[in-house]
């Protein structure tokens, strides 16, 4: 070994914040891996993320200078370096970027002239081993490097759009599809020619000898949805260089996977797999995803079937598949979390104050995958076999997925270890097949597809029910019968309607649909359902019962209204709810899903374990206080960024428009779209019913309001009442009583079991006088009744005790089976062997047995030739004792 770098990783992120601090850089903590409010992005892809808004104008910053360390995550999304991970030297889900930035200050002299400085006068790296790439037709850039630096012309390479489209280029970077992007300067350092690789530009440009380590963005345009490029109002700079490669080349190794921090991840990671190999690719991928992992979680993502959770459980899925490979069949994954703290804690002081939360939400996917990882692994194996060679089908490749929860890019991952490819299109097949299955198997109202010209023709419907439930004037602007636009429907039509306005409210937020009825002058229309169509109308789903409805003809609307009002209380209570487990049991409780129905709420949240009894009662027992203390209900609109200062909790993933309504009762704040009480006192009585898992980390909690809790409360009291009369007791006495019956039952259960050794002792009690004398040897062939195998056992203890010298076989009837045991003791043994024995006796009652030569068992038939067998025992017996 080497002596060490003094380069440690700590102090490549403290020397960079420094440098930059001393040009007059203001120091910015790094973001989370979630961006705020940025639907266009799924992670936190590169340190430029978190200033996006400040390069496009819209927010301006006290100081046009900026540093940091970002996180960042590349897997999903435009940047995704996921398949690449445990492939090369240098690539990650998770890392750490480097950045220094200007918002329309400094432009390419600096930004050039002082990563150059940085690089090879504060960390002393040799400029020989430094080349740069510039955008084709950024002569500027060019001349800084050749002139100002003093690079000679054949360590420049100028890089055009080798990406297949205007822009499309190594040298000019995008966040994402759309938004701030411009050409780049990027620094390679040459690992030396011991390595495989060809510099920029080059055929060989992906191997590992000439690694890219610094990204000079000169950020100048925001890109439009249509591909146009729009001048930002002032030229940008946007850093990046990625902290792993470049410890890896302060530190002197090659991969990034040997750095400091790596090493204690890998050999921890050796530890809990057993593996001896620290250079295993297994042990990399893991070390790898274990970050990435757990930072997700640490900003609040939690594995699921979709958008970031689902990205997340991949990443966790393929670091579980790696353990496995290293022959791992226990959780190990989430044992990791701890040396990360040690590793990184420091830099990210979030993560070692959600630790726990991390472990356990890493333990429970390790344990949710476990169930059928080993199967799916297995299924792999068959189909690779059958596929002959080649290609995976993509029917396997679904069943996988569907059945054994291997995410598509894994099933690929394993492929491609295998030299084999997966069908990708038809696993899309295979995919949209079963979603056809789904909707079709759906609510009538949500399979229904509006017609395009429709949809382009027709207002949305204004819905007018948040204050009334009924309203005159509404006319029919569309009819859909089977599925068709129809102009008129008939008495006895199945039919869905579509109104201008309506107060009927279309099932969203999980608020089912309203009921009620429409009403002509001679037509009467029962609205079974209200669903919303293509998000904007809302459809009447029913029954035409009388006359004839023409689109163009003016109804009348009233809404079920006892209906509503139970659907109205059960939604503010599940806002009660929320607020509530968000108090009690952590903030990392967000809403995963509800269903506020007129007779319960339901409503899944994430959370790891069971909701403890006492946890349950303190939470019933809050919401009730908040309904009491009878908060009036406001709802207002606002914009987005008011309604986040004003604490209001959106839902993770959810889309929400420029302009959002905001509920707020007592602490509770919420964006939501529904219909909700007065005063929280309407509620009466909040009541929970039932509490369980739904999914991994996901709980569900059921819970009643108003008349039905009530009804709930009355039900129990009913029951517990007719319990107590059967107990003799008030309902106060009623568990003393029980308690007491159940210690008679138990005291009962025990004496009959003595009665019961009792008597079987009685019977075997005067066996012993039965048995014949043969040459001295006792022989007792007997049959007794009602004796289970144990009391059999002790029975036969006794008697060998007894005989001293004996051949004992005893059948023990019930149920016309027979129990066999036979033993051999003293004198005999030797000579007759207990086996054997048994193996006579059975073989004539149509049964088996076997033993050890001095105590065997078997069992058969009873009936008559149990009898007649045992009677000849004794012949048996002597026919084996040889001559004394
Ligand atoms: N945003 C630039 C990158 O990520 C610096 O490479």
């Amino acid at each position: 070994m080497t002596t060490p770098s003094p380069f440690t990783t700590a102090r490549i992120r403290s020397d960079f914040l420094d440098f930059f601090r001393g040009k007059g850089h203001e120091i910015v903590p790094s973001a989370p891996l979630v961006p705020a409010n940025d639907p266009t992005l799924l992670f936190t892809n590169s340190g430029m993320v978190q200033f996006k808004d400040v390069f496009l104008g819209a927010e301006k910053r006290a100081n046009p200078r900026a540093a940091d360390v970002q996180r960042c995550l590349r897997a999903g999304g435009k940047h995704n370096d996921l398949d690449s991970v445990g492939y090369t030297a240098r690539h990650h889900t998770f890392f750490e970027m480097l950045g220094n930035w200007s918002f329309g200050d400094y432009f390419k002299k600096d930004a050039i002239a002082w990563a150059w400085e940085l690089l090879t006068g504060v960390w002393q790296l040799p400029a020989e081993r430094l080349l740069v790439t510039v955008y084709h037709t950024d002569d500027e850039a060019y001349a800084l490097w050749h002139e100002m630096i003093g690079i000679p012309a054949e360590r420049i390479v100028r890089i055009g759009d080798n990406k297949g489209a205007p822009y499309a280029s190594d040298n000019f970077w995008q966040m994402a599809d759309t938004g701030p992007c411009g050409p780049c300067t990027e620094i390679f350092y040459d690992h030396g020619p011991e390595h495989f690789g060809g510099p920029p530009g080059s055929p060989d440009e992906d191997g590992d000898r000439y690694i890219e380590i610094w990204n000079l963005v000169f950020m100048q345009f925001d890109k439009q949805p249509d591909g146009t490029l729009v001048p930002l109002p002032a030229p940008c700079v946007d850093t990046g260089m990625g902290l792993e490669r470049l410890a890896a080349v302060l530190q002197h190794v090659h991969s990034n996977y040997e750095i400091d921090l790596f090493d204690a991840l890998i050999r921890e990671a050796a530890a809990l797999t057993g593996t001896a190999d620290l250079s295993n690719k297994s042990l990399r991928v893991i070390a790898d995803h274990i970050r990435a992992c757990s930072f997700l979680i640490v900003d609040g993502v939690l594995p699921s079937n979709e958008g970031r959770g689902y990205v997340l459980r991949r990443i966790i899925r393929r670091a579980l598949r790696h353990g496995w490979m290293l022959g791992t069949r226990e959780p190990f994954f989430h044992r990791l979390v701890g040396t990360l703290c040690t590793q990184m804690g420091d830099a990210y002081p979030e993560l070692p104050a959600r630790r726990e939360l991390v472990e356990r939400a890493l333990l429970a996917e390790e344990e949710r995958f476990a169930e059928t990882l080993d199967a799916g692994m297995r299924i792999f194996d068959d189909v690779a076999d059958r596929s002959g060679g080649t290609t995976i089908p993509g029917a396997d490749a679904f069943r996988l997925y569907d059945t054994y929860g291997f995410p598509l890019d894994l099933t690929q991952d394993i492929a491609r270890e295998r030299g084999l490819t997966v069908d990708v299109a038809g696993f899309e097949v295979a995919m949209e097949k079963q979603r056809e299955t789904a909707r079709a198997a759906g609510k009538f109202g949500g399979g229904v597809q509006l017609p395009a010209d429709l949809v382009a023709r027709l207002q949305p419907t204004r819905f007018v029910g948040y204050d009334a439930q009924r309203a005159e004037g509404l006319s029919v602007l569309a009819l859909m019968r089977d599925g068709r636009p129809v102009q008129a429907i008939e008495a006895g039509d199945e039919a869905i309607v579509i109104l201008d306005r309506t107060p009927f409210y279309g099932e969203s937020g999980g608020q089912v649909g309203d009921t009620g009825e429409l009403d002509g002058l001679d037509t009467r229309f029962t609205v079974t359902d209200t669903q919303k169509l293509a998000g904007q109308f809302h459809g009447h789903v029913g029954r035409l019962e009388a006359g004839i409805l023409k689109v163009g003809d003016t109804l009348s609307g009233a809404v079920d209204e006892a209906r509503r009002s139970s659907i109205v209380l059960n939604h503010s209570a599940t806002h009660l709810l929320h607020g509530a487990l968000r108090g009690l049991l952590g903030t990392h409780v967000a809403q995963k899903g509800s269903l506020v129905a007129p007779e319960r709420l339901r409503f899944d949240f994430s959370h790891f374990q069971p909701v403890a009894e006492a946890e349950l009662a303190e939470i019933e027992r809050r919401v009730n206080h908040e309904v009491r203390a009878n908060h009036p209900v406001s709802i207002r609109e606002m914009g987005m960024q008011e309604a986040i200062d004003a604490g209001a909790i959106a839902l993770f993933g959810e889309k929400y428009g420029e302009r959002v309504r905001v509920v707020a009762m007592g602490e509770s704040v919420e964006l939501c779209g529904g219909t909700h009480v007065g005063g929280t006192g309407e509620i009466g009585l909040f009541k929970l019913v039932a509490e369980g898992g739904v999914s991994a980390g996901v709980r569900r909690i059921e819970a009643l309001t108003g008349q039905a809790a009530l009804d709930h409360v009355a039900g129990e009291e009913r029951r517990l009442r007719e319990a107590a009369g059967l107990v003799g007791g008030t309902t106060q006495e009623l568990a003393d009583r029980l308690r007491g019956l159940l210690e008679r039952q138990k005291r009962l259960e025990r004496e009959v079991e003595a009665y019961k050794a009792k008597a079987a002792s009685g019977a075997t009690a005067d066996l012993g006088s039965q048995a014949v004398d043969i040459a001295g040897i006792k022989v007792l062939a007997a049959r007794v009744e009602g004796l289970d195998a144990r009391a059999l056992r002790d029975a036969m203890d006794r008697l060998r005790q007894q005989l001293g010298d004996a051949v004992i076989v005893l059948a023990g009837t019930s149920d016309g089976r027979a129990a066999l045991v036979a033993a051999v003791s003293g004198r005999a043994a030797g000579q007759v062997r207990a086996g054997e024995l048994v193996g006579f006796v059975a073989g004539r009652i149509g049964g088996k047995g076997g033993g050890r030569p001095d105590m065997a068992q078997g069992g058969g038939e009873d009936g008559p030739a149990l009898q007649q067998v045992l009677a000849e025992v004794p012949s048996w017996t002597a026919a084996k004792l040889s001559p004394a």
